[in-house]
C-alpha cells in the first residue's frame, strides 16, 4: 500500500459513534439522492456513507463501495449486515490508478480521499467517466490536512476537466464542493 494512504486501524479514529455529531448523511447527501439511484462511494473506507446513502436510495437503490484496502471493504460488509442494507452495496477492490467500475451513477462521492491518490487529474478523469449526464460528484476533503489552497487547486483541475462547481455545502470538518459534469 502506498505512503500516503489512510490505514484501515487508523480509520477508527474518524469512524466510530462519534461522527453522526458530525457527519450526517441524510443531511448531506438529500439535496442529491433519491429512492432508486445508483450511487458510488470512491475510497469508502469502513463504509459510513456508503451505509448512509444505501438508506436514501432505497430497496430499489443501489450503492457501490470502491477502495483498495480489503480490511476496509470486510469492515463495511458486515456493518452493512448489521444495518440492513446489504444486499444494496455492491463492494469493489480497486487500485491505486485505476477506481475498478465502469458502471454508470447518478451520483459518486469522493469524501476524504482524494489527497491520499497519487495522480487526482487521472481519478478525477475515472470519475467523471463513469457520471450520468448531469450526475453530481461531491468532493469532500480534511481541514487542517489539506489546506485551502490545496483544496483549490483539486477545484481548479476538476473544472478544467469537465466539471461545472454548482455547490459548496458547508460540512463540519471539511472542505466541501458538488460538481455537475458537463
Ligand atoms: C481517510 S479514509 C476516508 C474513508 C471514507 N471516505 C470516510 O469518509 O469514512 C480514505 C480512504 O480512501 C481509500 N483510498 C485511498 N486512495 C485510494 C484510491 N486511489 N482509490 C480508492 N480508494 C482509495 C483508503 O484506502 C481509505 O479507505
Amino acid at each position: 500500500m502506498a505512503k500516503h494512504v489512510c490505514p484501515w486501524w487508523l480509520a477508527y479514529t474518524f469512524d466510530n459513534p462519534l461522527r453522526r455529531i458530525f457527519h450526517k448523511p441524510e443531511e448531506i447527501f438529500a439535496p442529491y439522492l433519491q429512492e432508486g439511484m445508483t450511487a458510488v462511494d470512491l475510497g469508502c473506507g469502513m463504509g459510513y456513507f456508503s451505509i448512509g446513502m444505501a438508506k436514501l436510495v432505497g430497496e430499489t437503490g443501489k450503492i457501490i463501495a470502491v477502495d483498495l484496502q480489503q480490511k476496509m471493504l470486510d469492515t463495511l460488509r458486515k456493518r452493512a449486515e448489521k444495518a440492513g442494507v446489504a444486499n444494496r452495496i455492491t463492494t469493489v477492490l480497486c487500485n491505486d490508478n485505476n477506481i475498478g467500475t465502469h458502471e454508470a451513477v447518478d451520483f459518486a462521492l469522493a469524501f476524504w480521499m482524494v489527497h491520499e491518490t497519487p495522480d487526482a487529474l487521472r481519478f478525477l478523469t475515472q470519475a467523471r467517466a463513469i457520471l450520468k449526464p448531469s450526475g453530481k460528484f461531491l468532493l469532500a476533503e480534511p481541514k487542517g490536512h489539506v489546506t485551502f489552497s490545496e483544496f483549490r487547486k483539486t477545484l481548479s483541475i476538476a473544472q478544467e476537466f469537465g466539471f461545472k462547481l454548482i455547490d459548496s455545502p458547508v460540512i463540519s470538518l471539511s472542505h466541501a464542493a458538488v460538481f455537475e459534469k458537463l
